[in-house]
């Protein structure tokens, strides 16, 4: 039997290489170091002992959309929640990329804009951040005045740099993206770190969404929930595009109990905070340059060796980070997650013997 080709632009594009290994001490996606208040799970699993499972779920999700829009202060018709902000960002390029058209990527930056991109047919143009990785409204301008792209991506703060784009860019990506009817998309997987959220700039009248995730501060990665916030008339858009029924009633659940723990929440956000503060100024005693970082994950490169060595001594002590050598721009930085106290000084620990 001969084997079906696969379609000749996916023959050669690699998948999503983050290696799970069985380590000590996982500091390599980002995740929470802590799962969700025990009353959560709780609350989970009573509502869950009397699910109707031979029914299908709720298609439309309505009252995790409800719950998720009086988090944000917006309707329902705002919102549209999916499995992980993933699916939120392949509904977007299913919807409004595809052959013919192209997204905006600013490098470095979440290899999955282009990964789904380049899965949906859609051209990608890659604009640059400077130096220190900070983006330059210039840059955007120049990227969406030469390309038109179709769908242009922001990520603040930025996977893997870290780093928070300045409230104004929003605004200035827009005004670029108006002349051709663009759409902006800015990715807050990481919002709550930061001082500011593109959330309050969507308005009917505005191409903006604006995506985000339980999988990290709300401490639910193993659930799979991300929602983006965005005009009624865009969600009716990307509403065309995902699969019947693809929140099943676990996850709706989840999403919908987990917004009753936002104190808790907050309070993860305030103690990460906290100790990324201690890591970095660890950090920035060992022989290692630290980026600065508004989430919750510090980007540092190793002086004296390279990357890949740095990794595998790490991983040799049962300790995985992120290794960016695939990045553009990236050789040699490695991306650390912040951790419990005890996961951190592990890896501290360990940094300073191989380094010394
Ligand atoms: C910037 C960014 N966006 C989106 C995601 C996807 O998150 P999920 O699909 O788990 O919601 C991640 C995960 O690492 C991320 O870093």
């Amino acid at each position: 039997m001969g084997r079906p080709r696969v379609r000749d632009d996916l023959a050669t594009i690699p998948g999503y290489h983050s290696p799970q290994v069985a380590v000590d001490v996982r500091l390599n996606t980002n995740e929470s170091p802590v799962p969700p208040p025990q009353d959560f799970t709780e609350a989970l699993l009573d509502e869950l002992a009397t699910t109707p499972w031979h029914r299908y779920p709720d298609r439309d999700a309505i009252d995790l959309r409800k719950a998720i829009g009086t988090h944000h202060g917006v309707p329902a018709d705002m919102v549209l929640a999916a499995n992980g902000s993933n699916e939120i960002l392949q509904a977007i390029l299913l919807a409004y990329g595809g052959p013919g058209r192209s997204a905006a990527t600013f490098e470095p930056t979440y290899a999955m804009h282009a990964q789904i991109a380049r899965a949906t047919a859609t051209n990608i143009v890659q604009g640059q951040r400077r130096a220190d990785f900070t983006l330059a409204a210039e840059e955007v301008r120049r990227i969406v005045g030469e390309h038109r792209p179709a769908i242009t991506f922001l990520c603040s703060p930025n996977n893997p740099t870290g780093t928070v784009d300045p409230p104004d860019l929003v605004q200035a990506t827009l005004a670029a993206v108006a002349d051709h009817d663009g759409l902006v998309v800015v990715d807050e997987a990481y919002g709550q770190f930061s001082p500011h959220s593109a959330l309050t700039d969507v308005r009917d009248d505005r191409a903006l969404a604006v995506t985000r995730t339980y999988s990290k501060i709300w401490a639910m990665a193993g659930v799979r929930v991300g929602y983006v916030v965005a005009p009624s008339w865009l969600i009716a858009d990307l509403e065309k595009v995902v699969l019947p029924y693809h929140l099943d009633v676990m996850t709706q659940a989840a999403g919908r109990i987990a917004l009753r723990f936002v104190d808790e929440m907050h309070a993860r956000v305030a103690a990460l905070v906290e100790e990324r503060g201690r890591l970095i100024t660890r950090l920035s005693d060992l022989d290692v340059d630290v980026f600065p970082s508004g989430a919750n994950f510090v980007l540092f490169r190793p002086r004296d060796r390279s990357g890949d060595q740095l990794w595998q001594e790490l991983l040799d002590r049962s300790i995985l980070v992120r290794n960016c050598a695939s990045w553009p721009r990236l050789q040699d930085c490695l991306r650390v997650t912040i951790g419990t106290v005890a996961e951190d000084d592990r890896f501290l620990d360990a940094l300073e013997e191989i380094l010394q």
